[in-house]
């Protein structure tokens, strides 16, 4: 029988995925490393589905040369590499994965905290350089976590995780969203705090915002310079929330202690100066990579898409369509 839909999907997602798209769809899957924009419209112009990564921009340009697109399912749960609008306008429901991944992002945003304050990786690199003599009064001291003070910028599910984590280390929460969470209010005692004060007071700060234009360079020069400089910054969200040419001159001149990084202004670029920072911890975006969580991710997309290529709802649209 001939299938009735085709799909483009930009890079092999886990089989889980994939297996549910080829019962029903006629599947063009981009095995190549990177995505050109040409290859990319060339792919979408004759397809009714796309699967893309959070690493494909989809402009309106690439929007607009699919006449037959229908939705647009987005392998990740931040979705600002879509212009939603232009989407919205030519009628193309667009979904993405959120709640599978939030333990798994909350995971990495607590391992990061953890390596900053603990300097593990520069541990590791001294471990490997050969540079161990032996145990030292004062070799790589870091910051406690216990009774301390930590900052969640943005208390959506994957901040509300990162929170509840804290109770094991006694921590008093402060947050910032640009609603309440009542919820987060209660089960952890956390303090809704505005944004110069959490900057103030924090001794961790971890985001977990969506990039908007709001945003954007949210943490600049001047909050950066309003932290302690015992504090240490996470970031697992998104890249640009963060001026990263101000972090560097942070870190360098000890306006804050240290920082741990997933997420980049222009990923996969990183400002050079990053890497020669012994008090930054840098991961290549991996705050969703267990087999388990991506496993999930892939089956959701999958489901997303299918929906609405069936005519019906799909569980987690980002847009209203008429
Ligand atoms: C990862 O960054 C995601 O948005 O899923
Ligand atoms: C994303 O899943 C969030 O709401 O934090």
């Amino acid at each position: 029988m001939k299938k009735k839909f085709r799909v483009f999907v930009t890079s092999r997602i886990p089989e889980a995925g994939l297996q549910i798209l080829a019962s029903k769809c006629e599947l063009d899957i981009f095995a190549d490393e990177k995505l050109t924009r040409t290859q990319f419209i060339r792919h979408l112009q004759d397809k009714d589905g796309l699967l893309c990564l959070l690493s494909n921009p989809v402009d309106s340009e690439i929007i607009d040369s699919a006449p037959r697109l229908k939705v647009i399912s987005n392998y990740a749960v931040g979705y600002n590499n879509i212009d939603i609008q232009a989407a919205t306008r030519r009628g193309i429901v667009v979904t993405n994965t959120p709640g599978v991944l939030t333990d798994a992002t909350a995971d990495l945003a607590w391992a990061l905290l953890l390596a900053v304050s603990r300097r593990i990786v520069e541990g590791d690199r001294m471990m490997r350089r050969g540079d161990y003599r032996g145990w030292e009064p004062q070799l790589l001291l870091g910051q406690d976590l216990k009774d301390k003070t930590l900052g969640i910028l943005g208390a959506g599910r994957i901040g509300s995780a990162v929170a509840r984590r804290s109770v094991g280390w006694n921590m008093q929460v402060l947050y910032f969203d640009r609603k309440r969470n009542p919820d987060l209010e209660e089960k952890v005692n956390a303090r809704f705090t505005p944004l110069n004060q959490l900057f103030a007071y924090s001794d961790f700060i971890s985001i977990h915002l969506p990039l908007t234009a709001e945003t954007n360079h949210l943490v600049d020069e001047k909050a950066l310079r309003r932290m302690k400089s015992t504090a240490c910054l996470v970031n697992t969200a998104r890249g640009p929330i963060v001026d990263e040419a101000a972090l560097v001159r942070a870190l360098k001149e000890g306006w804050i202690a240290g920082a741990a990084l997933d997420v980049f202004e222009n990923e996969p670029e990183i400002h050079p100066e990053l890497k020669s920072l012994n008090n930054a911890v840098l991961t290549p975006h991996i705050g969703s990579a267990t087999v388990g969580t991506r496993n999930a991710m892939a089956k959701i997309a999958a489901e997303n898409l299918l929906a609405v290529l069936a005519g019906g709802k799909p569980r987690f649209p980002v847009n209203h369509i008429g």
